[in-house]
């Protein structure tokens, strides 16, 4: 890094202190802050409020990971037991249409908070992944990759009627064509990945990521039905954002995203939850 690199780097940090400072203090003032820190706000509310509050072109990076709407009452297999696939009334389905319509209010409330070089990513399964990536596309966003997140150990189908699920989508979008949007790629090269039998050592990143489900040392603190991998995200914070961003996740579920921008020095945290009982575990989390 060169002198001037680095000193441009210093003020991008302290300019993003502040302008995460003023974003609490100024535009979220009137939510109650559920668990705060230098570098991480927690609001146990619904994303949308906080969305709309949120003013325009303030966000680096956006990590969702909203309801599948898959709890329809069906049957799953972990850990060798039949468990319902239910994971809570956030993941109800209220019929295609709705869905959909939910999936353009948030989606598109994260575009205007999405700083004109700023990017978002989406996860999901056949659930919800394909509404998603209509309304971001209908919303003007431009899609940069769908990761494949496969998943080694999954459980197996316990019907063995059709195949077993064993991957996620990922949809990573830019909000803007033109603009120039962060990819850490050498750092996705060249970096260290043991966890991932794809990923070859000092070859390009592929857009099949192989990552285990969620280690049981990562629910230390309480379990989340849904809760992504720390390697995951992990990633995904170091490909997409730079020291001084700002990274917002509306469905922050245990926090996962917050933790892995602790990873990395300088990454300022906004997590929203509906659910208190998540939140207490993302605060726990994060402390
Ligand atoms: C798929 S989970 C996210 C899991 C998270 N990525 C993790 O690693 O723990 C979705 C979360 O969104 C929350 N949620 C659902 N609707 C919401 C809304 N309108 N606003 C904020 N949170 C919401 C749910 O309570 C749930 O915890």
């Amino acid at each position: 890094m060169t002198v001037q690199q680095h000193l441009d780097l210093v003020e991008k940090t302290l300019d993003a202190g502040s302008v995460f400072s003023k974003i609490i203090t100024n535009h979220l003032h009137g939510f109650p802050l559920y668990y705060n820190s230098e570098k991480a706000a927690l609001y146990n509310e619904d994303c949308l409020s906080i969305l709309k509050a949120l003013p325009e072109n303030c966000i680096d990076m956006i990590f969702a990971d909203p309801p599948y709407f898959l709890s329809n009452n069906g049957f799953t297999c972990q850990g060798g037991k039949m468990v319902s696939v239910n994971k809570g009334k956030w993941d109800k389905s209220k019929g295609f249409e709705n869905d959909l319509a939910f999936h353009n209010l948030w989606i598109s409330e994260c575009k205007r908070v999405l700083k004109p070089e700023g990017t978002i990513w989406i996860s999901g399964t056949y659930h919800s992944i394909y509404a998603c990536g209509y309304i971001l596309q209908a919303n003007g966003y431009h899609i940069l990759n769908d990761i494949c997140w496969f998943k080694p150990n999954a459980s197996p189908n316990l019907s063995c009627r059709f195949f077993t699920a064993s991957h996620e989508t990922l949809l990573w979008a830019r909000k803007d064509e033109k603009a120039k949007h962060t990819f850490n790629y050498g750092k996705m090269k060249n970096g260290d990945y043991p966890e991932d039998k794809i990923k070859q050592p000092n070859l390009q990143m592929r857009s099949v990521w192989s990552i285990a489900l969620t280690k049981p040392s990562e629910k230390q603190y309480g379990k989340h039905p849904t809760q992504k991998p720390y390697d995951l995200l992990k990633r995904i914070v170091l490909a997409s954002t730079n020291e001084g961003d700002i990274v917002l996740d509306p469905f922050c579920g245990s926090g996962t995203t917050g933790v892995a921008c602790q990873n990395f020095a300088n990454r300022y945290f906004i997590g929203v939850e509906v659910e208190t009982e998540y939140c207490e575990l993302s605060k726990n989390r994060l402390s």
